[in-house]
Order: C-alpha cells, then sequence, then structure tokens
C-alpha cells in the first residue's frame, strides 16, 4: 500500500504500531528519529493515511523550529515511517511492537491476540495501556513471555518518562531489551519489578486528584488556588527534583526530614477525608468553572500551548543538564 515511507531503516531494524491515533503517532515518530522503520497499522486504511498527514506536518514543525529529535531530517524520517493495510504486514518480523488501540480490556486481549498470532518468536509485544494491568490481557497469548506494558505520559514527545510493567510471565530478558529500547529512542523509562494497579505515575496522581477535590469540596480554597500551588509551588521544584531528593535536601537528609515531620505527615494524612466519589453536583459545578476558564473549542489550542511550554521547559532541562556535564 502506498503510504509513502518504507525506507529501510537506517539501523535495519522494524518496529510495528497497532493504532494510528494520537499515541500510536507519536510512539512512530519516536521510533523514526532514531532510525528505525517503523509500521503503522490501523483498522481503517484512511485513519492511517490521516495518521500520516499528521505526522509529516508535525515533523515538519517540529524541524522548523529546531526541535526535532534524533539526527535524520524531518523527510528522512517521515520516509523511515509506512503505512500497513494489514495488521500482519505490520507485525511479521519486527522488534518490537507497540499496540495503541483504545483503552479497553476485551479489545485488548483480542488485538494483543492478533497480535500474537502473527508475531516472531523474537518479537516484544508492547501495549501502551494507561490503566490495565499486563496480566488482564496478555495470559491467553502464545508468546506472552514477550508481552509487556510501557505506558506513556501524554504527550510523549515531550515528556519521555515512560513506565516498563511486567506480567508475572514476562521474561526478564524481554524487560531489559525495552528498557534499551526506550533509552535509545530518547525515553526515560523506570521498570516496575511486578505489576500493581495504576502503575506509578497514576497512583501519585490519584493521591493528588483525591486530595485537591477533597480541599475544594469543603470550600477551603478554590480551583485556581490548587492550580497555583502546583504550578508555582511543588512543580517548581519537581521539574528538577523528584520528591525524595526534596526531602533529603529539605532537611539535613532523609533521616532527619523523617525525625522532623514524620509525626506532621502521620497526622496530617489521619485528617484525609474519604475516597471522592467523582460524580454528582460536585463534578458538575467544578467542570462549569473549568469549561468557564477553557471552554472546550478552545482545548486543542490550549494543548498547543501546553506542548509548547513543555518543549521550552525540555530545552531548558537539556541546557542545564549538558552545563552540568561540562562542570
Ligand atoms: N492519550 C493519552 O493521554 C494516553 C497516554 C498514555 C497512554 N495512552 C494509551 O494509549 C492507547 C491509545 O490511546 P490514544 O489516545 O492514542 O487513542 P486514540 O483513540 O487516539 O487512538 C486509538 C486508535 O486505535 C485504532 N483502533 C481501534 N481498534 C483497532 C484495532 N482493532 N486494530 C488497530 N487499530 C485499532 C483507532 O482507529 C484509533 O486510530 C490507550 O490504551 C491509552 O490508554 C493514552
Ligand atoms: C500530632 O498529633 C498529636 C495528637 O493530636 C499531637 O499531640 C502532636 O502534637 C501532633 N504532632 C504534630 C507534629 O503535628
Amino acid at each position: 500500500m502506498a503510504f509513502k515511507g518504507a525506507t529501510e531503516g537506517t539501523n535495519g531494524e522494524k518496529i510495528g504500531i497497532v493504532g494510528s491515533g494520537l499515541i500510536g503517532q507519536s510512539w512512530a515518530m519516536l521510533f523514526a528519529s532514531a532510525g528505525y522503520s517503523v509500521h503503522l497499522y490501523d483498522i481503517d486504511p484512511s485513519l492511517v493515511a490521516n495518521a500520516m498527514d499528521k505526522i509529516k506536518t508535525q515533523l515538519l514543525n517540529l524541524e522548523k523550529e529546531g526541535l526535532l529529535k534524533g539526527s535524520l531530517t524531518a523527510d528522512e524520517q517521515f520516509a523511515l515511517i509506512s503505512g500497513c493495510d494489514n495488521l500482519a504486514s505490520a507485525v511479521k518480523g519486527a522488534k518490537h511492537v507497540q499496540e495503541c488501540v483504545p483503552e479497553n480490556l476485551e479489545l485488548k486481549k483480542k488485538v494483543m491476540g492478533q497480535i500474537d498470532e502473527v508475531a516472531d518468536d523474537h518479537t516484544v509485544l508492547s501495549s501502551s495501556t494507561s490503566t490495565l494491568i499486563p496480566s488482564t490481557f496478555t495470559e491467553h497469548l502464545k508468546h506472552r513471555n514477550n508481552a509487556i506494558v510501557s505506558h506513556p505520559v501524554n504527550p510523549p514527545y515531550y515528556v519521555p518518562c515512560v513506565e516498563i510493567v511486567p506480567a508475572p510471565w514476562t521474561d526478564k530478558a524481554v524487560v531489559t531489551k525495552t528498557k534499551a529500547l526506550l533509552e535509545e529512542i530518547g525515553l526515560k523509562p523506570i521498570t516496575m519489578a511486578r505489576e500493581k494497579v495504576g502503575f506509578v505515575l497514576n497512583r501519585i496522581q490519584y493521591a493528588i486528584h483525591n486530595e485537591i477535590f477533597r480541599l475544594v469540596e469543603e470550600g477551603i480554597v478554590n480551583t485556581d488556588d490548587i492550580d497555583t500551588v502546583m504550578k508555582w509551588g511543588l512543580g517548581m521544584r519537581y521539574a528538577f527534583i523528584g520528591p525524595f531528593e526534596t526531602i533529603h535536601l529539605n532537611a539535613e537528609g532523609l533521616k532527619s526530614y523523617c525525625e522532623r515531620y514524620g509525626q506532621a505527615m502521620i497526622n496530617v494524612t489521619e485528617d484525609f477525608g474519604p475516597i471522592p466519589s467523582y460524580t454528582g453536583p460536585l463534578v458538575d459545578s467544578l467542570s462549569d468553572e473549568m469549561n468557564k476558564k477553557i471552554p472546550l473549542e478552545e482545548l486543542g489550542e490550549r494543548r498547543r500551548w501546553r506542548d509548547d511550554r513543555l518543549i521550552a521547559l525540555a530545552k531548558l532541562k537539556k541546557e542545564l543538564d549538558e552545563k552540568d556535564a561540562k562542570k
């Protein structure tokens, strides 16, 4: 099928992407930036064609802004990506297949099964799922030892952390291989020792969500105040140092922090309320408030603004890291 592309990867290795939506497109761009030959499949050829157009536009824009990853030009990277009109041609002979279909357990089971049918014995079968632990949709696979989750953070091209989650039957070597591959394409993978609901990022994020809904429901602060605390408080630090380093620096080391603030942390935590219901009048009024701040028809524009800010932050972090490395 002639969706322009299909040059041999400059490193000669093939990656399959199944599902050409938001996340599939990002993965395609990331793998192409490192010279992989990327094969992109979706259920309808028009969706693949549309994704190819979007990828081309994004690559050219990134190049224009001097933000393209890797050492190849946008045209060279685009030429490494090809659209497929059947799943087998995206999967056969691939080193790694990244599944990016909608978040639905039955669909994940089905699509992982279809990938498994045609996959080589050495192909890593990796899912982008945000919320499903791998044992719930990979147990039936012939190649279940090769199945794993690589959960990216949105937008993956600009936010490099990715969570690697093995199923109980995933080979250790598959975990190691996946981590090496993701590092090679410029991501910052973390590896979970075993699966756990919510993985890591969402467990932390949901702890925040629970507390911000409770604080607003109690009328202690409003949504602007919460956003200020994160953007101008916690977030300022977290862009550069994580919570463990924050703890270590905020006293004479971690142990001293726990001695000084341990009881306060316990007392405050005991004051936390129950899990919010995430339905009902509170959600309705918060929804109205947010829609007033950012009308739904402006979400696209605001996402682009967010991506620009993330790019600027990524650049700053890179520059500062390079300065550190020279010291
Ligand atoms: N969007 C995010 O913020 C985000 C972040 C991290 C992970 N994820 C995960 O990535 C996955 C994809 O999310 P998305 O936002 O790209 O969704 P999306 O809806 O943008 O794209 C999904 C694509 O899969 C295609 N598809 C549906 N059924 C298919 C099938 N049987 N075979 C092949 N393709 C099929 C759809 O046509 C669509 O193009 C989900 O599991 C999601 O949880 C999303
Ligand atoms: C924690 O709570 C106990 C019991 O209310 C109180 O005696 C103690 O002073 C509190 N400690 C801190 C650090 O808040």
